[in-house]
């Protein structure tokens, strides 16, 4: 079996390709390397360098290599860039996804897993959220992922591809092998950025808003770990390829934890003394995301086994002390 990861050189795709790989998949990673790193991509599986939205390079791709699955994780994923630039998300998330799904269909390749996120509930209007609850985006990251969703479910009607869409909640943590994890420039995600304060390379961690409507004021937040993450991929890529129907799953623990909590847990695992001060709100921050993960759960028989919060933390942990610039060193 050979599986197209698209986006397999950023920080989920490189998790999921090492679970392929160690499954004994064949795997080709396509990407453009605008925000993937080469060295996160196991050395077992090929490396295609180009974009999605040059379709001559797709066509290539899908004529040398027969490909029985593609995984897509190609975005651009910036929340508040997204705003200030919707175009640019347009074009990256919905048009490059257009040009992907034009090749699979033309090349006869059925099966497509999605990289989908909880920015397209928005605003959530119940806890724990479920795969049934509202979508109001109130982004232009989170619209442009509904929008591909949405062409996903035409696409099954009229050609018959058939998709899994995993909708994630907090990515956190690294391989336990310490050996890839999250590098991105610049970073926003508040599990990096704490462990970047702790290992000194920044002077201080803000907290955004102390003033929400939770226990201790701060933000809560799923963390999932970005290995149950590459493992629910895998389970539903196997689904369909039984010949599962097309699905979509949220990916969480369940859990929630507070920017404080997280802060707190940082302090104690590392043994680190660090900075903390209280900012204002990020614009657009909902106060509490929490996932209902139990679809998954029944109908993958996913079941998280690393996304405790100590878990995730060791395990970032161990990747930033690694690693201290990321893949560039
Ligand atoms: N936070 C801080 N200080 C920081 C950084 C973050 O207090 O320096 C807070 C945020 O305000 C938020 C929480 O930490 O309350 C988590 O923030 P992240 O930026 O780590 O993650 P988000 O919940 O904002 O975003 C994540 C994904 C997005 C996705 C979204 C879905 O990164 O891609 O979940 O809700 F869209």
């Amino acid at each position: 079996m050979k599986i197209l990861v698209c986006g397999g050189a950023g920080y989920i795709g490189s998790h999921v390709v090492r679970a392929l790989v160690e499954k004994g998949y064949e795997v080709v990673v396509l990407d453009n390397l605008s925000t993937g790193h080469e060295g996160a991509v196991s050395k077992k599986a090929v490396i295609e360098i180009g974009d999605i939205r040059d379709k001559a390079f797709l066509k290539q791709i899908f004529t040398v290599h027969q490909i029985d699955c593609v995984m897509h994780f190609c975005a651009h994923s910036l929340v508040g860039e997204s705003m200030n630039e919707p175009l640019k998300y347009y074009h990256n998330n919905v048009y490059g996804t257009l040009c992907l799904l034009e090749t699979m269909v033309g090349h006869g390749v059925k099966n497509f897993v999605f990289s989908s996120t909880a920015a397209i509930y928005g605003e959530p209007e119940e806890s724990p959220i479920t795969e049934e609850s509202n979508k109001n985006p109130t982004n232009t990251y989170g619209e442009t992922k509904l929008a591909v969703e949405k062409m996903l479910k035409w696409m099954d009607g009229a050609y018959e591809l058939k998709s899994m869409t995993f909708r994630y909640f907090n990515a956190a943590g690294a391989h336990l092998s310490g050996e890839i994890g999250e590098d991105h420039n610049p970073e926003t995600h508040l599990i990096p950025l704490i462990l970047k304060t702790a290992l000194g390379q920044r002077d201080q961690i803000s907290i955004f808003g102390e003033d929400y409507p939770t226990p201790d004021g701060s933000c809560i937040r799923d963390y999932i770990h970005v290995m149950d993450i590459a493992s629910a991929h895998i389970l539903g890529m196997e689904k369909l390829l039984a010949g599962g129907k097309s699905s979509v799953y949220n990916l969480g623990d369940g859990k929630g934890f507070s920017v404080k909590e997280v802060i707190a847990k940082i302090k104690a695992l590392s043994s680190k003394a660090f900075v903390v001060k209280v900012a204002k709100r990020r614009p657009g921050d909902p106060a509490k995301l929490i996932a209902s993960s139990q679809k998954a759960q029944r109908e993958l028989d996913w079941t998280p086994k690393h996304s405790d919060l100590d878990t995730i933390i060791k395990t970032a942990w161990k990747w930033h002390q690694n690693h201290p610039q990321g893949y560039n060193k």
